[in-house]
């Protein structure tokens, strides 16, 4: 009897494996520095196989996603062994594990972000590149699956930290013209900025000369909490992605030119080609 019961759940566990497929994240650094991608899953999404990792220059890495996972990716940058205490630390993205491997905590803005649901609403992928809580690096999400209408590609393909405004910047000493470019929700902490208290609605929360500087430059990507309408994509439920950091920007912008994939914003903005990325290859 026991045995009867223990071969069902057995039966009933391997089936379960395979009605969900997972899918893959190609995650690739075209930076000219190591990067240290991490991955929080979300408060009810299954754990990952790994939730941070070392990229070096031009390696890819892949890792398997659970087909109905949601959470969040990210790059942290400038990171080193601490002499005395041992820890591991970035200067930007850090998840404060003291680790490589990020154990279940998200990036200390400002961290340039990729957000997954996967098997949301419908059936559908819902993916974008957030600016909300600032910028580090420029990032790239391309589905593999080119649909008609659907399945865009997104992200922000420049240079923001030297552009960024004086009161944004985040720099650290000998590191040249600025690390990373923190949201004026964090550098300020105003309510219009964080669109909170009186301002946690969508009528209510505006852009900002700040938000604005984000959405010029990456048009495709959040540049505040309320900027759902341009900046978010489906795609259909089973997609694999691949997640580039430092794309080169406008080989880019050619390659995914033909894609038609339904987006009213164009990826780069031709306007702001004097922001190109200098840890672009
Ligand atoms: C998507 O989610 C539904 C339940 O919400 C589930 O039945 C289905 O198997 C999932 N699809 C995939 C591909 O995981
Ligand atoms: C491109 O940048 C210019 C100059 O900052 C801006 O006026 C324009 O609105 C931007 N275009 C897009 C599509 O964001």
């Amino acid at each position: 009897m026991m045995n009867r019961i223990l071969l069902f759940m057995i039966l009933a566990f391997v089936l379960s494996l395979s009605e969900v497929e997972p899918i893959s994240f190609k995650i690739t650094n075209r930076c000219r520095n190591t990067i240290w991608p991490g991955l929080l899953s979300g408060a009810n999404s299954a754990p990952l196989p790994t939730t941070g990792f070392r990229l070096s220059r031009g390696k890819s890495k892949t890792v398997a996603i659970p087909a109905s996972w949601s959470g969040r990716l990210w790059a942290r940058t400038l990171c080193s062994q601490d002499r005395s205490s041992g820890s591991f630390v970035c200067l930007t993205g850090d998840c404060g594990s003291g680790k490589v491997e990020c154990t279940g905590s998200g990036a200390k803005p400002p961290a340039t972000l990729a957000e997954f649901t996967l098997n949301g609403t419908g059936g559908l992928d819902f993916y974008d590149v957030s600016l909300v809580d600032g910028y580090n690096l420029p990032m790239l999400i391309l589905p593999k699956k080119i649909v008609l209408g659907g399945c865009g590609a997104t992200g922000c393909l420049v240079d923001l930290n030297g552009a960024c405004p004086r009161d944004l910047k985040l720099v650290a000493r000998g590191k040249g013209n600025g690390v990373a470019c923190r949201s004026a929700c964090e550098a300020f902490g105003d309510p219009r900025y964080c669109c909170s208290d009186a301002y946690a609605t969508p009528d209510t929360c505006q852009p900002s000369v700040y938000s604005l500087f984000f959405k010029h430059a990456c048009p495709r990507a959040y540049s505040y909490a309320y900027d759902d309408k341009t900046s978010t994509y489906t795609c259909a439920t089973g997609a694999d992605y691949f997640i580039i950091f430092c794309p080169p920007p406008y080989t880019s912008e050619k390659l995914l030119g033909s894609r038609k994939d339904g987006a009213t914003l164009p990826l780069v903005n031709k306007s702001m080609i004097h922001l190109r990325h200098p840890h672009s290859s």
